[in-house]
């Protein structure tokens, strides 16, 4: 029994030490949404955000003046999110975590790379167009509400609930196709997409990381990557 002890008192030691390391900018997150709450502070910082925004095709960062952003849901979405990038899999340059989903109209489980076709890029949107994986709600009815969500969505409590919910992403990207992440959330994990978060997949390698959302959610950046890799080579369609 002394093995078990062992590996218990290494689990805990590595869970410590993560923590330790995930802390000063889980800090400074929580400090950003303190002061978040205060309006002025809020409508300065937005507009600063807006200015610095240097593609219309990025989404601008809205935040309604109802939405509280300090709040123990919002604390616990912002560290869940910092933990899945800090442990996720994929990294620029290497292998794609070819991980499971389920394509949303036939119900059929398979994997991520399943949905490559041939060599092209495939483009994999956390959050809306391209091959589109939907994962567990960062704003959820039942969580951190925010009341600029297209839709109130609660948590998924299962694979179905989930189904349900990226029925409605379908009906407003129809041409795009959507699966979604298993139960274990094994695909948000593997890409730390929680938020948004946009990659590009080539030869089964990332070619394209894009940051983390709300901020890092650059589309511009997509599609100057994409430019860039059309310019050189040739006038090759690439799914949108
Ligand atoms: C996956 O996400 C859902 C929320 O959509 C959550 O209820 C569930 O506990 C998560 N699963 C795991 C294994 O963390």
């Amino acid at each position: 029994m002394d093995d078990s002890g062992g590996v218990q008192m290494a689990r805990a030691l590595k869970h410590a030490a993560l923590c330790l390391m995930l802390l000063p900018r889980f800090l400074l997150a929580a400090v950003m949404l303190w002061l978040l709450d205060f309006l002025c502070i809020r409508r300065k910082v937005l507009l600063k955000m807006g200015e610095r925004q240097d593609s219309p095709d990025d989404p601008p960062v809205c935040v309604s003046d109802s939405n509280k952003m300090f709040t123990w849901e919002s604390l616990r979405a912002v560290w869940h999110g910092q933990k899945l990038d800090f442990l996720k899999s994929a990294h620029l340059g290497e292998a794609a975590p070819n991980t499971e989903v389920v394509l949303v109209q036939e119900r059929r489980q398979v994997r991520i790379l399943d949905c490559t076709k041939g060599k092209r890029p495939l483009v994999l949107n956390f959050g809306s167009y391209f091959l589109v994986v939907y994962i567990e709600e960062a704003h959820p009815s039942d969580g951190w509400v925010s009341s600029d969500a297209p839709y109130q969505i609660p948590k998924h409590r299962c694979l179905e609930d989930r189904l349900r919910a990226a029925q409605l992403m379908l009906t407003e990207v129809p041409e795009s196709k959507v699966v979604v992440d298993n139960m274990d959330n094994s695909s948000n994990a593997a890409y730390g997409a929680y938020f948004e978060r946009l990659y590009i997949v080539m030869d089964e390698r990332v070619v394209y990381q894009g940051g983390r959302g709300p901020e890092g959610y650059r589309i511009s950046e997509l599609k100057n990557w994409l430019e860039q890799y059309r310019k050189e080579n040739g006038q090759v369609k690439v799914q949108t």
